[in-house]
């Protein structure tokens, strides 16, 4: 287990992308689907053609709203396409003062800015422009916790960035989480850093060489202040691709790409859906009966956009989304968000019983995966190309830019977080 002083934010590209070309070079016993994960986008079929599923419309999240509200016809913010827009973002790199350095992708020196300019579009409904104070209304008294990887990480800042521009905020000490309080709104956001949301080691240079998961057992820096919580939105995935062990029980399960070591490799999948699994059991367990209720929202899988090398120029550096259909959604990212989805359907059929609970998907594989533009790409670093263009530069198409595509997802956060107006004071 990492230390409470240990919160640092990893930086999951350069985890990643060594290990990545680890997997390429090294490992032939590697899972085929792996491999297709890094050349999907040379896919060209067609997307199959959408369906509105049930876990798709929302209702509200009424118990974290006041009861005497209802749900509006359910809209499915999860399908749509990105539309031109010349308003732009709310705010900027030089305005907000909490993006991580690497994801300042114009501070950065990126020239090319049309990526700022596409809303999101549902198909059958119209998504709001992000209002700050709508969301702060909504967090009054409440404390949002946001928990797992950096994807999490890359999410609560662009939100802290759209609220910072009605309402002052304040960086406060607490011990297991990043934390910030909205006093005029008595509110708190916090983040925990949890990348397989279980308890585990992250592999690292000085070792373990694998990841170490406990998949039957939750990581106790964040579950242990579930009663504190009134909002939990999960971001997991990505450290799943990544060379681990399993543990359940305390025994080995098994691995993934561990070489040298006499396990039986069973993929990531499997493990990803016991972690979640483990994950919402234990958040329902420890609020049953505590009747203030709790919401939580499992965002699904982030999709990266890698295109051929990971260090080369141009690793991910589209200027505009694809088309609905121009490019099929990789097979990694649609068995993941399958997963999270389904684990979603099961958590809420237990969840039903119990008053105060509620339970949704933020969908944003797909919307997400149609913004090969969004990324920070070389401009993870300040001025890559100062020097001329290098041989080698690392690329971040994992993460996205602030601002960038992904403030959409606080968009729909919203949305799935407000009561429908019966009461048109609100
Ligand atoms: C960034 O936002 C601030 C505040 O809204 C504005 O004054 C400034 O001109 C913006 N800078 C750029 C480069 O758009
Ligand atoms: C402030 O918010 C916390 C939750 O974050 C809540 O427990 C507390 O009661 C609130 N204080 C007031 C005065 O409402």
């Amino acid at each position: 287990m990492r230390g409470a002083n240990s919160i640092k934010d990893q930086s999951l590209t350069k985890k990643l992308l060594p290990c990545t070309l680890h997997i390429l070079l090294l490992i032939p016993l590697l899972p085929i689907v792996l491999l297709s994960f890094y050349f999907y986008s040379l896919s060209l079929a067609p997307s199959p053609p959408t369906k509105l599923s049930p876990s798709a419309v929302h209702s509200c999240f009424c118990n974290i709203a006041d009861k005497d509200y209802v749900s509006d016809t359910p809209c499915d913010y999860f399908n749509g396409r990105w539309v031109r827009d010349k308003r732009g973002p709310l705010y900027n790199g030089t305005s907000c003062s909490t993006i991580k350095e690497s994801q300042n992708c114009i501070i950065n020196g990126r020239h090319d800015t049309s990526y700022l300019y596409w809303r999101w579009k549902p198909s059958q409904c119209h998504l709001l422009r992000f209002d700050p104070n709508t969301f702060l209304q909504l967090i009054t008294n409440k404390h949002v916790a946001f928990i797992g990887d950096s994807l999490a990480r890359n999410q609560i800042e662009s939100l802290l960035c759209l609220l910072a521009t009605a309402s002052a905020l304040k960086r406060v000490h607490h011990k297991g989480s990043r934390r910030w309080h909205f006093a005029a709104h008595n509110a708190s956001l916090s983040l925990y850093w949890s990348p397989f949301l279980v308890q585990g080691v992250q592999r690292s240079s000085t070792g373990p060489l694998h990841n170490i998961l406990h998949l039957d057992r939750v990581n106790e820096k964040w579950a242990r202040d579930v009663d504190q919580m009134d909002l939990i939105v999960l971001s997991v995935g990505n450290w799943f691709l990544v060379p681990s062990v399993y543990y359940e029980g305390g025994k080995v399960l098994g691995c993934l790409n561990c070489d040298g070591l006499e396990y039986t490799d069973i993929g990531f999948y499997g493990p990803l859906r016991k972690a979640l699994r483990t994950t919402l059991n234990s958040i329902i367990e420890k609020k049953v009966g505590k009747g203030n209720g709790i919401g939580v929202i499992v965002r699904t899988f982030s999709p990266s956009h890698f295109e051929g090398d990971w260090d080369k120029e141009g690793t991910c550096s589209k200027s505009r989304p694809y088309r609905k259909g121009e490019m099929k959604l990789g097979e990694v990212d649609e068995e993941m968000r399958r997963i999270e989805m389904e684990e979603v359907e099961k958590a809420k059929a237990k969840a039903k019983q119990l008053g105060g609970f509620s339970l949704e998907a933020l969908d944003v594989t797909k919307l997400s995966w149609l913004r090969p533009d969004g990324h920070p790409g070389a401009y993870m670093n300040h001025f890559p190309f100062a020097n001329g263009i290098s041989k080698r530069v690392q690329n971040d198409c994992v993460h996205w830019c602030l601002p960038g595509p992904i403030d959409s997802w606080n968009e729909i956060l919203v949305e799935m977080m407000k009561p429908r107006v019966k009461n048109p004071t609100f």
